[in-house]
């Protein structure tokens, strides 16, 4: 399912902004723009699916924080929201989700302060005609699509914390709730993968059959595996390794119980160097690779800053991968570095969108507030 539009308000510095999303999204912009909230938000939409919305909220500060805190329409209650739209291609059909999450009220007796409150909740689905709501939920009361096409309560209640698509996705009676989260459960944000020496990325990885990356990188030996063993294809891979090493290859045995690689350089043909040897910015542009080229390619794959201590002769590697990858899967970059911003746009032929401030709010410029561009 590709995601078609978000819409974020009152979170952070997202005021309100409504985006139509392309097949590759690229956002260049200042520090402290809003890039990250931006991408944050989406993430929590994910959190939502998940169930895990008030534990991701209360990790980043809680409810005070997460808040916009510039001026606000008054008579409104306070409340963030996240809606996205997801097109399934294959059955023309259109998913809306919107989450409104508010504080607790300071006498109430459930719920923790810092927690979000789910106030309301929708999934709708579009199939041409009129949207047809298939869950809504108000305050604690949940209602649900049955199998006989009608809106029916729902005999549990959900808590204030908790977020009722999660709660009925496990339920597993309601096939058009659970193939939108089983979608929204598949994006995959890549943010900074930690390179220290006591890094999940540096230790030793079971060799279970891994066709995608986990998000901090841990099982990137298995994922080398798996496209070489498993799959036995690895031309892109083996080509972004030898254009970013000047000539290099990976080296990746078939596993017994731990999955391992290590990278052979033109130098040192004798002397393979362990992921224990390699530098910072090896390590992420190998973790990189296995985000971009795995055996099953997410539907989505957010990067955040993925230059990251990268030296600038490996951007046209990375911005290969990225085109490679924006085969199958959605693409969201954010970038500070020129460089990529541009080798990305020949390749895919998207220009990048420049996130900007507007009135301390995070803005699209030449956006429209309907979320298009001025020369759509
Ligand atoms: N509750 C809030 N209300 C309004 N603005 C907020 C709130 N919390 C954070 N911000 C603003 O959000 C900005 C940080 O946004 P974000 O991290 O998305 O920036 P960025 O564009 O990713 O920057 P960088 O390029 O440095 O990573 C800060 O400037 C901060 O002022
Ligand atoms: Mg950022």
């Amino acid at each position: 399912m590709l995601l078609r539009s978000m819409f974020a308000e009152n979170y952070r510095s997202l005021r309100s902004i409504r985006m139509d999303l392309a097949d590759v999204n690229l956002f260049i912009g200042e520090n402290g723009v809003g890039k990250s909230n931006l991408y944050r938000a989406l993430q929590l939409v994910q959190s939502a699916v998940r169930g895990r919305l008030a534990h991701e909220i209360a990790r980043e500060g809680g409810m005070s924080s997460a808040l916009w805190s510039g001026s606000r329409r008054t008579g409104k209650p306070v409340r963030i929201r996240f809606d996205a739209e997801l097109l399934d291609e294959e059955r023309a059909m259109t998913f809306h989700y919107r989450i409104e999450a508010g504080l607790k009220p300071p006498k109430a007796a459930a719920g923790f302060a810092f927690e979000p409150q789910v106030k309301e909740e929708e999934l709708s689905v579009e199939t041409g005609h009129r949207p047809v709501t298939m869950m809504k939920r108000a305050g604690p009361g949940i209602f649900v699509r049955g199998e006989r096409g009608r809106m029916e309560d729902y005999p549990e209640q959900a808590l204030q914390s908790e977020t009722a698509i999660a709660l009925l996705g496990d339920a597993g009676h309601y096939p058009e709730i659970g193939s939108f989260r089983r979608a929204v459960d598949q994006w995959r944000f890549f943010h900074g993968f930690r390179t220290d020496r006591d890094s999940p990325l540096r230790a030793p990885c079971l060799a279970v059959t891994a066709p995608m990356l986990d998000e901090d990188g841990a099982n990137m030996a298995a994922v080398f595996a798996t496209l070489y063993h498993t799959r036995e294809d690895t031309v892109d891979l083996d080509r972004a390794v030898s254009d970013a090493f000047g000539g290099a290859r990976l080296d990746v045995p078939h596993p017994e119980q731990f999955a391992e690689f290590s990278l052979v350089l033109p130098d040192f043909p004798q002397r393979p160097f362990s992921p224990r040897e390699l530098s910072d910015g090896q390590m992420r542009f190998l973790a990189l690779a296995a985000a971009l080229l795995s055996y099953r390619r997410p539907r989505f794959i957010a990067l955040n800053e993925p230059e990251t201590s990268l030296h600038p002769d490996m951007l046209p590697a990375l911005a290969d991968m990225i085109a490679s990858a924006s085969r199958d899967s959605q693409i969201w970059i954010v970038t500070h570095s020129e460089t990529l911003a541009s080798a990305v746009q020949e390749r895919c032929g998207v220009r990048p969108q420049r996130v900007i401030r507007k009135d301390g709010a995070t803005w699209i410029d030449g956006m429209r507030l309907t979320g298009l561009m001025d020369d759509e």
